[in-house]
This record gives C-alpha cells, sequence and structure tokens, in this order.
C-alpha cells in the first residue's frame, strides 16, 4: 500500500518539493490569466471542513478545485455531526470514502492529526492554532515574484507568537532563510509549540524596530487569532507597541515587502498608510492562495506526473 502524503505543517514537504510546488504554481497562474481551461482533476471531489470562519481559504480551495476541474463540497461544525460529537476518527473514515481530498480549518493540531490518521486521502491544513502553512506557502510565492529567492534573506516578523509565527518558523528551518521575531513580553515563541527542531533560523528582539532593521520582508497579524477571543482586550493592551508602521518599514531593506494574511484591523497590529502603502502586497498575497493551492491539491493528487 502506498503511503498517503498530507500537508499538516510546512515541515511535511522538502525544499525540493517547495521548488516543484512554486514552479507550478506559475505555471497554473500564467494558464489562469489566459484564461486557459486546466482540468487534471476532473471528477475528483474536495472536502473543506470547517470549524472556524473563512472567507480567502474557503474561496481559493473552492474555487481552485472547480478551476481544476473537479468539485468542492463546503462542511461546517454547525451543520454536520462533528458538531454532535462525532468522534473526529469517525468522520475521517467516512469522509475520506466519499471524497478524493480533504481539507480542515479547525483548533488544536492534534485534530487534524487524528483525522489524517484515520483517512485515506490526503488532508490539507487549512489552519490550527498551531500552524497556517497554505498562507505561508502563498506568501513565499509572493515573496518570490518580488524579489527570487528567499534563501538567505530576513523575513520580520512583529506581533503574536501564533499560528502565522509558527510557520514561517518552520519555513525558515525548510527554506534556509532568517525570521527576526518581536513580540511582547510572555508572547514569545515556543519552539516546542512551533514544532521546530532546529531553532537555529530565527532570534528574538525586545524592540520591534531592531527587528525589522534591513528586513526584506516585514509581516504581522491580527494581536487576537480565531480561538482566543476572550483574551481580546488583554491582548489589545500588550501589543500596542507591536504595530507596523511608517517607521518600520522606513528601518527595514529599501525595498522591503510588507505582507498580512488578512483579515487586517488597521490602527491595531499594521497602520493603514503601510497595509495601503506602496511596499504592501497583501492582495497579490491573498490571489495567490489560489494558484499555490491548486498546485498543492495537483500535487497531492497526481504528484509529479505532469
Ligand atoms: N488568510 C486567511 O486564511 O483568510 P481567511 O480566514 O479568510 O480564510
Ligand atoms: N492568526 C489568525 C489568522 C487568520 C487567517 C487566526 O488564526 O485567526
Amino acid at each position: 500500500m502506498t503511503t498517503i502524503r498530507h500537508y499538516l505543517q510546512f515541515q511535511d514537504f522538502s525544499a525540493d518539493e517547495y521548488a516543484w510546488l512554486f514552479q507550478r504554481a506559475a505555471h497554473i497562474k500564467a494558464l489562469f490569466k489566459q484564461y486557459q481551461p486546466y482540468h487534471p482533476l476532473t471528477d475528483r471531489t474536495l472536502a473543506m471542513i470547517f470549524e472556524k470562519q473563512s472567507t480567502r481559504t474557503r474561496l481559493s480551495f473552492e474555487a481552485g478545485m472547480h478551476q481544476l476541474g473537479g468539485s468542492a463540497i463546503y462542511l461546517n461544525t454547525r451543520d454536520t455531526q462533528l458538531g454532535r460529537g462525532e468522534p473526529v476518527e469517525d468522520a475521517a473514515k467516512v469522509i475520506s470514502r466519499m471524497v478524493d481530498i480533504v481539507m480542515i480549518r479547525t483548533f488544536e493540531q492534534e485534530i487534524i492529526e487524528r483525522f489524517a490518521a484515520h483517512s485515506r486521502v490526503p488532508v490539507i491544513n487549512g489552519l490550527t492554532n498551531e500552524y497556517h502553512p497554505c498562507q505561508i506557502m502563498a506568501d513565499i510565492f509572493t515573496f518570490i515574484e518580488h524579489h527570487g529567492d528567499i534563501r538567505g534573506k530576513t523575513v520580520a516578523w512583529i506581533g503574536d507568537s501564533n499560528n502565522m509565527c509558527n510557520t514561517w518558523l518552520q519555513a525558515a528551518v525548510t527554506l534556509d532563510f532568517n525570521v527576526h521575531v518581536s513580540t511582547p513580553p510572555e508572547y514569545e515563541v515556543e519552539p516546542e509549540r512551533a514544532g521546530l527542531y532546529d531553532t537555529t533560523h530565527y532570534e528574538q528582539f525586545d524592540d520591534p524596530m531592531d527587528a525589522c532593521r534591513g528586513a526584506d520582508l516585514v509581516t504581522t497579524d491580527v494581536w487576537t487569532s480565531m480561538g482566543f477571543e476572550a483574551e481580546n482586550e488583554e491582548r489589545t493592551r500588550d501589543f500596542q507597541d507591536w504595530q507596523v508602521d511608517a517607521d518600520m518599514m522606513a528601518i527595514a531593506a529599501p525595498d522591503a515587502l510588507f505582507m498580512h494574511c488578512l483579515p487586517a484591523h488597521r490602527g491595531e497590529e499594521v497602520s493603514a498608510d503601510v497595509i495601503d502603502g506602496p511596499q504592501s502586497v497583501v492582495w497579490q498575497e491573498a490571489e495567490n492562495r489560489l494558484h499555490t493551492q491548486k498546485a498543492l491539491m495537483e500535487y497531492l493528487l497526481l504528484g509529479k506526473a505532469i
């Protein structure tokens, strides 16, 4: 029996596999821009399970699967038996007998791992409390479109050590670049939670300005992630000095990019002049979710037989 490949965290793929995916994403994007039909996944079905809200992830996976010739089914906790306590293992066994590939957005990483362990088809992480690998794949593809290889470059992560931050840290190990992290005290990176077996690719800075100095990319995310809403008031207080603003962009490299996975809160984690300014590539970054995830689904279902 062949082993099923899943995409549960960034380090599930090697640097060579990312090189392949980025090349395929560029090709698939070019076909899309030329309105050229491309249907390698005809008759394939994607199940998308959402236990948290989404705009971009749902849209990019659903539109992407249609564009590849297949179809997508949207499921959420409220309308399925998952919301009434059906074990994840049972759901995995049933769902994976009816579709070809599954994407899940849920809470603890452990939930998606249990699902994958009982799935007969590839499972993709569409965001957990710990990781958001599809987003970082799109972000790095966006970086490459502007600046070429990310190897040896510096990414400044400003704000919460959340699922996005953890995934950047994993990506830095896999693709050999550096992350400068600045979080408020008591929100520091937890290497074990980030799944890091190598901590040599990141450095922590108390002052966010120091983290941004000379960076090729400055990036941030909401102060309060989904599932942590009860901490919102306290976080809003604690993160006041971690807003990416024009001073931080000015101390970064002159051609530094700004990214944000969205949705964003102008006036909190980023100032309006930065996210709406000339160094911001957030709309291209959002669009690239579509192209990179099409490459991902193609790879998980067909391998390199293209
Ligand atoms: N960036 C991202 O994953 O957005 P959604 O929550 O809208 O899917
Ligand atoms: N860190 C955010 C990302 C949203 C796309 C969250 O988990 O809510």
